[in-house]
């Protein structure tokens, strides 16, 4: 697995930069209202079984621009992350993170979970919470790499029959 060389990378707020494969440089930034339709397509890559239906992610944006972060070359989306806060603003839930596939194993789906949890840390919010399947080996790794632990039990028909999930939790 290899990571991108981290000179590719200058961290900016909301904004970072990496290489891609065909040496772009990849941008993290807020949604914005033009990447719905790259937005729908990465989704629908990278979740093939289960995506969001267009007006899902649609009124994901329209709510929540701000807390959905893409990784942008110019002309496609390669993965994203949303995330969106109680409005106790004690706890933050990761709804989606996605990595193009062929994007992955290069650091990127870290580099959107430290964005997320950078701005949740100075926002104040106290703790992060995740639904992962529990088959989801590499994002298990990858959260549990970042400090969050799950319960002791998978929640079995978490949503609906048949759709058990791992809930996990990091406290900022
Ligand atoms: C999970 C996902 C976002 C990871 O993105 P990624 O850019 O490939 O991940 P990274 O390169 O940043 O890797 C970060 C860590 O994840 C874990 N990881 C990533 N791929 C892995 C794999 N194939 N097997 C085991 N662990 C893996 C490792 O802990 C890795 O850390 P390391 O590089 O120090 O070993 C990506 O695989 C994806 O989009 N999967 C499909 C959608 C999904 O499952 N989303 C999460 C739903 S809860």
């Amino acid at each position: 697995m290899t990571a991108c060389p981290e000179e590719r990378f200058s961290g900016r707020t909301g904004q970072a930069y990496y290489a891609d494969r065909a040496d772009r440089p990849l941008t993290m930034r807020a949604a914005e209202e033009s990447d719905l339709p790259e937005l729908v397509r990465v989704d629908r890559e990278v979740f093939p079984e289960e995506p969001y239906p267009y007006f899902v992610l649609r009124q994901f944006f329209d709510l929540h621009a701000d807390r959905l972060l893409v990784l942008d070359d110019g002309d496609t989306l390669h993965g994203y992350v949303l995330f969106v806060t109680t409005s106790d603003h004690y706890t933050s839930w990761v709804m989606s993170l996605a990595v193009s596939p062929d994007q992955r194993g290069r650091g990127l789906g870290r580099r959107l979970m430290l964005e997320v949890l950078r701005r949740l840390r100075a926002e104040g919010v106290r703790e992060v919470r995740l639904t992962v399947e529990p088959t989801n080996a590499a994002a298990i790794m990858l959260y549990r790499s970042l400090g969050f632990s799950s319960e002791d039990q998978v929640r079995k028909d978490y949503f609906g029959e048949g759709e058990d999930r791992l809930v996990m939790t990091l406290a900022l």
